[in-house]
């Protein structure tokens, strides 16, 4: 019985189609604590839903991969564990996993459930177990339903459900992180005489020591990453020729810089019209909010500290998934034209 329940939630999951997981997110967000409203609209924007069923429904997805210019890790089924460590509920993911699987093994489907419920419910329990309040485990939850959809149910179930950051890192407060986030670095006893070559720190990983560059002011991120040597970048991420963010044209052509900004979103340059127009037609984010939470990091100039978060994958294709929705709505009309005469 429960085999059955579990596969009724699955295909629950697969029938909501995009615009449902939009409405659900839209709906969550208020719920969902400050210290994670960004992080799980970023993750959103990571692990699009319509490009994972493009892939999925292509009949030669490998080639659609290289027509979309693809190149990195896009598929959750590779990081079930791993692809929210930047969210602060990160933290409970042995909850979150552990309620989302008893859901599905009593699930059935009441005929107009609607997902945002559905995950609100989930979230409810998984705080209880985790005796945390609600609000730090609605995104993570939500996350967990996506990966149960695009990584599928049996892999979801047999990952190790492990927490992947260390203790240090997991002991901080949401307040801690909302703070260290909106601090700004001390210019030193005359810095309010300094004009131009006032620095500032990016933080491209909250979970790791050391994991920041410095940034001069009004420089874009992606010119301040390519001055941290500290690594072998290349090695860690086959997309990264200089520094820890992949960049390729400087020119907002390629998409290969695009970063979400966990915090100090406010302190980078309004998105211009070409940094516009082109995330988008990569695909990444559709708003016209001057500073949102995606950015390409050749673009956007800081003035004030950051923290950012590294996408292990970059693509175009915005464009197509358009030109395709087009395409078919062209084809249905005309179905429909030739069904009345
Ligand atoms: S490096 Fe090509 S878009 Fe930024």
């Amino acid at each position: 019985m429960s085999i059955e329940n579990e596969k009724a939630f699955e295909e629950f999951l697969n029938q909501q189609q995009d615009e449902a997981w939009a409405s659900a997110l839209t709906n969550l967000l208020p719920s969902i604590h400050e210290v994670d409203r960004n992080a799980t609209k970023i993750w959103f924007a990571f692990y699009p839903v319509s490009l994972w069923r493009a892939l999925k429904l292509s009949p030669d997805a490998e080639s659609l991969m290289k027509r979309l210019l693809m190149q990195g890790d896009f598929y959750l089924k590779d990081q079930i564990d791993s692809s929210h460590r930047f969210l602060y509920g990160h933290r409970y993911w042995p909850e979150v996993k552990r309620a989302v699987l008893e859901h599905a093994a009593n699930f059935t489907d009441a005929p107009g459930a609607l997902l945002a419920g559905q995950i609100k419910m989930v979230a409810g329990d998984a705080a209880k177990r985790a005796g945390a309040p609600e609000s730090l485990l609605s995104g993570i939850t939500a996350v967990a339903f996506m990966t149960v959809l695009q990584a599928g149910f049996d892999a979801f179930k047999s990952s190790q459900g492990t927490v992947q950051i260390d203790r240090k890192h997991a002991k901080k407060s949401p307040e801690q992180i909302l703070a260290e986030r909106a601090k700004d670095d001390s210019q030193g006893l005359f810095g309010f005489l300094k004009t131009v070559d006032k620095e500032w720190t990016v933080t491209y990983n909250e979970n790791e020591a050391g994991a920041r560059f410095k940034l001069i002011s009004g420089e874009e991120l992606a010119s301040a990453a390519a001055r941290d040597r500290s690594r072998d970048w290349r090695s860690l991420d086959a997309r990264c020729v200089e520094g820890p963010i992949p960049v390729e044209c400087r020119a907002a052509s390629c998409g290969t810089c695009w970063v979400g900004v966990l915090g100090g979103a406010e302190k980078l340059s309004p998105v211009g019209r070409l940094e516009g127009r082109r995330i988008k037609e990569f695909g990444y984010i559709n708003t016209d909010e001057p500073k949102p939470v995606i950015r390409l990091a050749c673009m956007a100039q800081a003035s004030g500290a950051v923290s950012i978060v590294i996408p292990l994958w970059n693509a175009q294709f915005g464009k197509y998934l358009n030109e395709k929705n087009e395409g078919e709505g062209l084809e249905a009309e005309a179905t429909e034209q030739e069904v009345s005469n």
